[in-house]
């Protein structure tokens, strides 16, 4: 198989990573991909959002499957595109991309198939919002309506926190478009976990779960970014819950997609709440979780590339995955002043080092390459450097080791990554 994988972090050069495994792969592509991921696959130099350039260089180099790692270009119908130039792509269609686009439409599935999650309200007129708020008191959520890059959320504590989250959502427009309207939920109280399902518009097949970390800082202080780190298993979502969820949020929500005349395909993420009354859904993504895509694919033991194959076919039944007996830390590397304002171009050594501890493995996001080989820091999120092991523990005492064998004093980590999942001291 020629394969084009469609992304730049460590999300896709993890995908990368795997496929590059794959006894069917004949050749492996990724655009733009980056200096981790040019270890694995050839770069071509085309942006995520460059539909015809990219839908050109799949026609050319003869590709039999698009990966798209981000969500972008799937809310962006990339999919669509490669489509209509007869070009399998292992995502859902720009229709089926509203489950991440759109937090109005994800509601509404929600609500329409039962699936449990907070209650909400929707609000184009600010000061509608503002009354809502005011009548209904603190916590409270307010979120964009449409895609801000992870940071349209606020979980307000108070009420003056909540109506200046309007103020700058809706009247000061701080995610543009996105903030054109306001969603106004419950605020749901408990442990996050992310669950990921591969599907093919009927069936889905479970590709585990993991907690991430989105604060910035240790302890879950300080600002949300794209995910610090997390861990796979996790033990407060055992198997008899993860069923659980499996069964009232993602097949629910697959039917009524396939309903609605709109069959998702691809990775379905649930972003789930573990309240007092079971697993609630969050919010749905339409893609892998960066990190947590590093960690699943370090334990999948089958060969990732038939399964995105099978689920592009719509030949899910009669999947079968397996899985390693493992447990998997991620841990994120950041440049100095992410995510408000990452600096860039700091030289990061000790990379090979890293990377030959045993049970670790560094991937590559937002880093740059110099014709003598040095390595820059050019991004937010920088490095995922991922460890195994027969326990958590052990887990993160590789992924720690290799943290400390890096030699990049603008770079900075969380150094509690898996912290709810240890014993307390
Ligand atoms: P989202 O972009 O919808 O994933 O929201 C970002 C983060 O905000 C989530 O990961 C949660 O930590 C938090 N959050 C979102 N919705 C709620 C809710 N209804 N109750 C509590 N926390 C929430
Ligand atoms: N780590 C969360 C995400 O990828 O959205």
């Amino acid at each position: 198989m020629r394969v084009l994988v469609v992304g730049s972090g460590a999300r896709e050069h993890a995908l990368c990573w795997a496929i590059s495994a794959s006894p069917l792969l004949t050749k492996l592509w990724c655009a733009p991909g980056n200096p981790g991921i040019a270890t694995v696959a050839e770069c071509v130099p085309i942006g995520v959002l460059d539909f015809e350039p990219l839908v050109a260089f799949a026609q050319d180099n003869e590709i039999d499957l698009v990966i798209p790692g981000p969500e972008a270009p799937l809310v962006a119908g990339l999919t669509d595109a490669m489509e209509a130039a007869g070009i399998p792509c292992c995502g859902p269609s720009m229709a089926a991309a509203q489950l991440e686009g759109s937090k109005t439409f994800t509601k509404e599935i929600a609500d329409a198939a039962g699936i449990p999650t907070a209650r909400w309200e929707r609000f184009e007129d600010a000061e509608a919002a503002r009354a809502f708020v005011r009548r209904r008191g603190a916590p409270i959520v307010i979120k964009a309506d449409g895609l801000a890059a992870g940071k349209g959320v606020v979980v307000a504590a108070t009420e003056e926190e909540a109506l200046n989250a309007i103020d700058a959502i809706m009247d000061a427009r701080v995610h543009g478009d996105a903030g054109a309207a306001v969603v106004i939920e419950e605020c749901l109280i408990g442990e996050e976990v992310s669950l990921f399902a591969l599907c093919d518009g009927e069936t889905a097949l479970p590709l585990g779960a993991a907690q991430d970390h989105k604060r910035v800082g240790d302890g879950d202080t300080g600002p949300n970014t794209g995910g610090m780190g997390c861990y796979s298993p996790v033990p407060a979502f055992p198997p008899a819950l993860e069923q659980a969820a499996f069964d009232r949020i993602i097949r629910p929500a697959l039917a009524e997609m396939a309903e609605r005349g709109m069959p998702f395909r691809g990775i379905l993420f649930a972003g789930l709440m573990l309240t007092a009354d079971g697993p609630k859904l969050i919010e749905f993504n339409t893609r892998f979780g960066d990190p947590e895509c590093e960690v699943l694919l370090l334990k999948l033991r089958s060969d990732l590339l038939p399964a995105l194959q099978a689920a592009c076919d719509g030949e899910l039944d009669n999947f079968d995955l397996r899985w390693n007996d493992t447990e998997a830390v991620a841990v994120v590397m950041a440049a100095r002043g992410y995510p408000e304002a990452p600096e860039r171009g700091s030289i990061i050594r000790g990379l090979d080092r890293a990377a030959a501890v045993p049970n670790v493995t560094v991937f590559h996001a937002g880093t740059t390459q110099d014709e003598d080989g040095t390595i820059r820091a050019a991004g937010g999120r920088v490095l995922t450097i991922c460890g195994t092991g027969k326990t958590l523990s052990e887990a993160r005492a590789a992924a720690y080791r290799a943290v400390g064998l890096i030699d990049w004093p603008e770079g900075f980590c969380r150094s509690d990554i898996g912290w709810r999942a240890l014993p307390r001291p």
